[in-house]
């Protein structure tokens, strides 16, 4: 099925740009909240971010607090704290990016920016499909369910919002994997759902963070929602393991994955494997992504918001996991290649003959090996000629 058409709208320009202001990331810490963080603090506005605790994620809240963000402390369905933070912090913009199992949280937090009356623009955790149009299986349909109740409270009460529909992330899509640019597309088989023809948009996290920012700075997406939908990455998961393979330069067999199997994994009800499996089969068999078009009047599309800033294409972005790829087969080979401990008597660069006892060897490279033992690290030079190995001191 192709993509429908997207009807144009008025071009960006300084005069449709409010004013960058101080705003707030709830979820900064999690998987799409990274990404909106780094966006954020890209576009050099001041950056606070809202964290539950101060005992977890203290490494992650000090990285950010490198980059510059600000810390603040608390929890978004204690609405009293809420109110005094957007108070006290002259907060304009408020990003929601928390996950799946607070989503209904968020409903004190939309009361309390309601409340306080300054925030000009509110984005709640979204980042996925338009929930109002997408029809999931269970358990997907009731994390949408949620998802469009917080969408009509903020409605009900009145305060300037932005849907942000960015589609799938660009990574290859597993249909039990929650975060799943996180991981590495198969080198073993493609797991191909139904006829693999149905086209969906892929994302780069990068750009859902970038053109997140975009949309919220813009006056033309107040109370709309907008959709990521970038021609260039609008594939099948067919197409998906055509441009993979390339990559590799090697086939790999195909394994499908009927609309009954996905059936199925939704119906298992693991959480939250099973919520990914319902969307699977929203997206790739339903075609949830491209079914409706965009009217430009109450849904907008961000490549013609933006026509000026290109979106990373699915091809950039499998040319990065081609890189871990390779990074993580080197990585591979260089772990444990002795499993179990042995004795081995080598001569050290003193001369001296050794004895040791190997914990594990690993390779570096063709003709070198580190060499872990009991008590030190030891570089060890393959020698062709000599059947006694050279070791190098490394370090313990
Ligand atoms: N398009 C896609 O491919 C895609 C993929 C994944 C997710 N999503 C969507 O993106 C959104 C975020 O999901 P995610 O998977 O990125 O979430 P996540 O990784 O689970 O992270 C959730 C974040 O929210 C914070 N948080 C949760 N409840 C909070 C509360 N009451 N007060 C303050 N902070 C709170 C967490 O803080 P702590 O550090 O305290 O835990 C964490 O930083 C969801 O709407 C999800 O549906 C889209």
């Amino acid at each position: 099925m192709a993509p429908p058409s997207v009807d144009s709208v008025a071009t960006f320009s300084f005069e449709t740009c409010s004013k960058a202001g101080r705003t707030l990331i709830i979820g900064a810490t999690g998987f799409i909240g990274g990404f909106i963080v780094d966006a954020c603090l890209a576009s050099g506005r001041p950056t606070y971010i809202l964290s539950r605790s101060k005992s977890t994620k203290v490494g992650a809240h000090k990285e950010l607090q490198d980059k510059g963000a600000i810390v603040l402390y608390g929890k978004i369905n204690d609405r009293h704290t809420m109110e005094n933070i957007l108070k006290d912090h002259k907060i304009e913009m408020v990003i929601s990016a928390v996950g799946g199992d607070t989503l209904l949280e968020q409903i004190d937090l939309v009361h309390a920016i309601k409340a306080v009356g300054s925030v000009q623009r509110f984005l709640p955790s979204e980042f996925g499909h338009d929930v109002d149009r997408a029809d999931p299986v269970e358990p997907g349909l009731t994390m949408y369910n949620e998802k469009r109740k917080v969408r009509r409270v903020i409605e009900e009460v009145g305060i300037p919002y932005t849907y942000i529909c960015c589609n799938s992330i660009a990574a290859w899509p597993y249909y039990d994997n929650t975060h799943p640019s996180e991981v590495l597309p198969p080198m073993d088989q493609f797991l191909i759902y139904g006829d693999g023809s149905v086209k969906a948009y892929f994302v780069d996290g990068k750009d859902i963070g970038k053109f997140t920012m975009k949309a919220l700075d813009d006056i033309r997406t107040i109370n709309k929602s907008v959709h990521f939908r970038p021609p260039s990455n609008c594939l099948s998961i067919n197409d998906m393991a055509t441009l993979w393979e390339k990559k590799i330069k090697k086939t790999l067999p195909r394994k499908t994955i009927t609309e009954e199997d996905l059936l199925e994994a939704a119906n298992e009800n693991r959480i939250p494997e099973s919520i990914v499996a319902a969307f699977t089969h929203d997206i790739f068999i339903k075609g949830c992504q491209i079914n409706f078009p965009i009217d430009g009047i109450k849904d907008l599309e961000a490549t013609s918001l933006y026509p000026e800033t290109p979106f990373r294409t699915l091809d950039d972005c499998f040319d990065d996991f081609l890189t871990k790829t390779v990074n993580k087969k080197n990585a591979d080979e260089r772990t444990k290649i002795v499993d179990k401990p042995l004795e081995v008597t080598s001569k050290h660069s003193s001369g001296a003959a050794e004895h040791m006892e190997v914990i594990s060897r690993h390779n570096t490279g063709a003709a070198e090996q580190i060499i872990e033992s009991k008590t030190d690290y030891l570089h060890l030079i393959l020698s062709s000629t000599d059947s006694t190995p050279y070791l190098g001191y490394l370090g313990s």
